[in-house]
Formats: C-alpha cells, sequence, structure tokens
C-alpha cells in the first residue's frame, strides 16, 4: 500500500482524492503522525505491517509552506523541511520502500545560470543545475532534499512551483478574493515561474508511481531512474500576467461579477520579508522522456480548475 503523508494539504488532500478514484491501495496520515518524531513514523508503519500490509510507496506532501512566518520560525520550518523528510527517508530506506518527496523552485534564488547566447534569453533550470536558496523555507526545502537523497536511495524528489488548488491558501484564490473586495489591485511583473494546479502535480505523482509499477511497452521501457524531477504546468509567466489571466477568465466564467483594475508593480514597490526568484522556470524534459507525461499549459489548467470553482 502506499503511504500519503500530509494527506490533509493541498495538494495531499487532491492526491487522495486521485488515489481513491483510480482504486490505489493507501493510507493517509497529517499532523497526527507527526514527521519530525520517528519513533512515531516507524510505530506507523509497524502497525500497518503488523495487519499485513506492507508500505510499498511513501509519499511525502508534509511540510512548513508559510514562507513569510518561516524566517520568524526558522527552527520549526527546519524540523519540519529538513528533519522531517530525513526521518522518513531513513524509514523508507530501513523498509525498503520507494519513497516521492515534494520540493520547490525556491531552492533557485536570483538567477544563476548563463541566459542564452543567441537570444540573451533565460534557461529553464535543469535538475542538476545549481541551487541557491534565499531565506529560510528555500534553504531548508534545498537541505531537504539533500537530506532525503543522503538518507535512501530510493527516492524520487520533485520539484514544482507556484501550485495551487481547491483545498488550500494559493495565489489565485486570494486573487479572486482581492478581485471581489477591491477596484485596484498591483501585482508584481518582475518575477517568472510557471503556475502548476495540484490537480496535475498529483496526476504526475500518480505517472510516476504507475511507471515504477507497471512499466508497459515503449512508454516505458525501464524502471524510472530515482533522483530529482522537474514538474510545473507548462509555460512561464509573471505574477502580473498570472493574475490578468485568473481575472479575465474569473470574468468570462462569471465568477467574478464587477470590474477590477490590475496594475503591474516591481517587487521593490512591494516590500515582503523575503526575496522571491526574479526566474524560477524549471526544464521539465527528464520527467517527460522518463514517463512519457503530456504537461497541460498553464493557461489551459488554470481554466479546467477555475470551471471546477464554478461549479
Ligand atoms: N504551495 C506552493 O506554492 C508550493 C510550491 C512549491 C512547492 N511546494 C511544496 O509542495 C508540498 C505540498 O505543499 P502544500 O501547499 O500542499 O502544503 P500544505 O497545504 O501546507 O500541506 C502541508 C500539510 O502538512 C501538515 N503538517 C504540518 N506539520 C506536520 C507534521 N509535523 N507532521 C505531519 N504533517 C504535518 C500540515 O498540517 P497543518 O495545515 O495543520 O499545518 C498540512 O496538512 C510542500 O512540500 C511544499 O513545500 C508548495
Amino acid at each position: 500500500m502506499i503511504w500519503l503523508i500530509g494527506n490533509k494539504g493541498m495538494l495531499g488532500t487532491e492526491l487522495s482524492l486521485l488515489f481513491a478514484e483510480r482504486g490505489l491501495d493507501f493510507v493517509g496520515t497529517d499532523r497526527e503522525i507527526d514527521i519530525t518524531d520517528p519513533a512515531a513514523l516507524e510505530a506507523f508503519a509497524n502497525g500497518k505491517d503488523a495487519e499485513g500490509k506492507r508500505i510499498y510507496w511513501i509519499v511525502n506532501c508534509a511540510g512548513y509552506t508559510a514562507v513569510n512566518k518561516a524566517e520568524e520560525d526558522a527552527e520549526t520550518c527546519r524540523r519540519l523541511n529538513v528533519d522531517g523528510p530525513g526521518n522518513i527517508a531513513v524509514l523508507a530506506y530501513k523498509l525498503r520502500t520507494r519513497f516521492i518527496h515534494i520540493s520547490t523552485d525556491y531552492v533557485f534564488g536570483t538567477y544563476n545560470k548563463q541566459a542564452s547566447s543567441e537570444t540573451g534569453e533565460k534557461q529553464p533550470y535543469l535538475e542538476d543545475d545549481d541551487t541557491g536558496p534565499i531565506g529560510v523555507y528555500a534553504t531548508s526545502k534545498r537541505d531537504g532534499e539533500v537530506r532525503v537523497m543522503e538518507n535512501t536511495p530510493g527516492a524520487y524528489v520533485i520539484r514544482t512551483a507556484w501550485l495551487y488548488g481547491k483545498y488550500g491558501n494559493n495565489f489565485v484564490t486570494t486573487m479572486l478574493r482581492l478581485m471581489r473586495e477591491r477596484d485596484t489591485i498591483s501585482v508584481v511583473n518582475d518575477q517568472r515561474g510557471s503556475p502548476t494546479w495540484a490537480h496535475d502535480l498529483a496526476d504526475a505523482v500518480f505517472k510516476i508511481i504507475d511507471a515504477v509499477e507497471h512499466p508497459i511497452g515503449l512508454a516505458s521501457p525501464r524502471n524510472v531512474p530515482f533522483g530529482i524531477y522537474h514538474y510545473t504546468n507548462d509555460g512561464d509567466t509573471t505574477w502580473f500576467d498570472f493574475a490578468r489571466a485568473i481575472y479575465q477568465k474569473g470574468r468570462e466564467l462569471g465568477l467574478l461579477t464587477k470590474d477590477c483594475e490590475v496594475k503591474p508593480c516591481s517587487s521593490a514597490e512591494y516590500p515582503s520579508k523575503v526575496m522571491r526568484p526574479d526566474y524560477s522556470v524549471l526544464d521539465k524534459s527528464r520527467i517527460r522522456n522518463e514517463i512519457n507525461i503530456l504537461i497541460p499549459k498553464w493557461e489551459e489548467s488554470l481554466e479546467q480548475f477555475l470551471k471546477e470553482l464554478k461549479k
């Protein structure tokens, strides 16, 4: 069976629904089995074994995700994002299970690659590019990745970005609320990334598990190699253009019923406790090649998500 850790969070809830829909045998836990407590993790896993249900995959969606708050709460953040995944990795190795851990584009900070010499355009990050996290949250996620890889050879680390969905606070739901409340909003226009619908990421997690469990034909000629993978929706944008798309689609679908002007601003005009990456677009060739996945464009997924909200 699959052990889904953090099953009540935004991504965890999407995964619970998707595993149930696709008939996978899984069990979910959240805060009640504290990932910072190795004994609690082990007792839970052994309890399942005693029921004759061997755990053969662990998926970890739990973590400390409050990026600004982390600056004043570094110890808790590191316990959750570094020690927690490390504890799970140690257990995964002991139980010989496969382990999927979720990480972030924030492991890349200020753009540190060479722009294309022909066009001068910035290039998406590859999985093995140098990291350079800024701030407590980003550093904890990078160190968590390292802790996972050091402690179990059977790990897949999936870096994602700009996640939104139905079951948690996120940029899209915040924008919709502000657009209903205000006549004008300003959104930063100097950070580029790729919005990602949690539902699509959940599908990618499922596809990794499925490709490993059922390697078939040319689509999956060999086992999926362990290591780091990037997954976001396809394409990239700025927060401002993302907000404009939310507004336009929200109006078209009748989710927004009044005008709101969306204005661009710079990060300097929108002071925050933590500097966000100015460019954190992730290259997804590896996941495409290894599991033959079709990645939806961010605009299409946003539309689909807003239609779901409308239902
Ligand atoms: N959200 C994004 O934009 C984004 C972007 C890139 C990567 N990611 C990564 O994606 C993953 C999932 O993100 P998400 O937004 O779905 O997170 P989330 O909604 O914050 O869910 C995390 C879950 O972990 C639970 N949790 C907290 N402390 C725990 C503990 N000690 N033991 C067990 N569970 C605990 C939380 O419970 P409480 O709610 O009660 O605290 C929550 O249910 C995270 O690793 C995150 O770093 C997120």
